[in-house]
């Protein structure tokens, strides 16, 4: 009977061990920004809405608060929906590090959208 790890698996162990460090993603990470577009649709100011994942690790199950959240936009649910008092974006699907899912909406006045969730996607083995 071996007693000792495999070398291979001790390997394996020690990688996802340090995988898992690098990973340590928070809500803060989220960083949502809201600007003005040049257009009006229906008489209401059109925004560009950006969720940047910030982090070094891909983030998905992503929740925004949206409770009173209007549009005369029609917005692709793939992107941005909502879920009881809340919405999902990029439709739970994994942001990319440092990548931006942006949505356009039309409301005044425009909506301040909080993280409420996210979950980190660690690579594991
Ligand atoms: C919305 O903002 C993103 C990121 O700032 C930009 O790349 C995109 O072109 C903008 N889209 C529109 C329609 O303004």
């Amino acid at each position: 009977m071996a007693t000792t790890l495999h070398p291979l698996i001790a390997a394996l162990v020690l990688f996802n061990l340090l995988f898992r460090g690098f990973c340590q993603c928070e809500l803060k990470d989220i960083t949502i920004g809201t600007e003005r577009t040049s257009a009006l649709i229906q008489g209401k100011q059109e925004w560009n809405v950006s969720f940047i994942n910030t982090c070094k690790c891909p983030q998905q199950a992503l929740t925004v608060s949206c409770d009173g959240f209007q549009t005369v936009e029609k917005v692709d649910p793939d992107v941005f929906a909502p879920v009881g008092n809340k919405c999902t974006v990029n439709g739970g699907r994994p942001i990319a590090p440092f990548a931006t899912v942006q949505f356009l909406y039309a409301w005044d006045p425009p909506f301040i959208f909080v993280p409420v969730s996210s979950q980190v996607v660690c690579g594991g083995l």
